[in-house]
């Protein structure tokens, strides 16, 4: 059994360090990317308080310049994002950290869950391409701040050689 939950309204540093922790046990071992994308949803989920969805889009093997929906934890989601659109397209085209506090003043955001009102995604890139990009996303606006960036920004490195 794993239980990583960690105490409500523990301080962000120590927070981002023990999801480091806990994602490097879960995926140290594990070759498969699927199982690792899968489990570090899951863990995104369980960490990560006033969050509607936790997850990845992949970089499309067949199309250039597209994003394939990954592992995630939330209500089902667009299947495929061009690099040209959305916050996702932003980060993928980019290879940059989109940090946005209202959604809806984004350009060409796309809304899979209406929920949604600020979001973080972080580009994982190995030996300098963008292979995928982690996706959260908060019903509430402004969830999001430098110190979440910084820790998924660290997380992301970290499962760039294990997804
Ligand atoms: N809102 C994202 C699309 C993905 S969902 O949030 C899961 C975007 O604009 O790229």
């Amino acid at each position: 059994m794993y239980d990583f939950r960690p105490a409500p309204g523990t301080p962000k540093p120590p927070l981002y360090s023990d999801l480091l922790s806990a994602a490097d046990a879960l995926t140290r071992d594990e070759s498969d990317a699927v199982a690792n994308m899968a489990n570090v949803a899951a863990l995104l989920w369980e960490f990560l308080a006033d969050v509607n969805w936790t997850g990845f889009y992949r970089a499309s093997d067949n199309e250039p310049e597209e994003l394939v929906l990954g592992p995630f934890m939330g209500r089902p989601a667009c299947i495929r994002i061009p690099f040209a659109q959305g916050v996702c397209g932003a980060a993928a085209k980019t290879g940059k950290t989109q940090l946005v506090a209202d959604v809806h003043a984004f350009p060409g955001h796309i809304a899979c869950d209406g929920d949604t009102q600020s979001e973080l995604v972080v580009p994982v890139i190995r030996d300098g391409r963008v292979i995928a990009v982690i996706d959260l996303d908060s019903p509430s606006k402004a969830r999001f701040d430098e110190e979440d960036a910084a820790g998924i920004e660290a997380l992301a490195a970290m499962l760039a050689g294990r997804i």
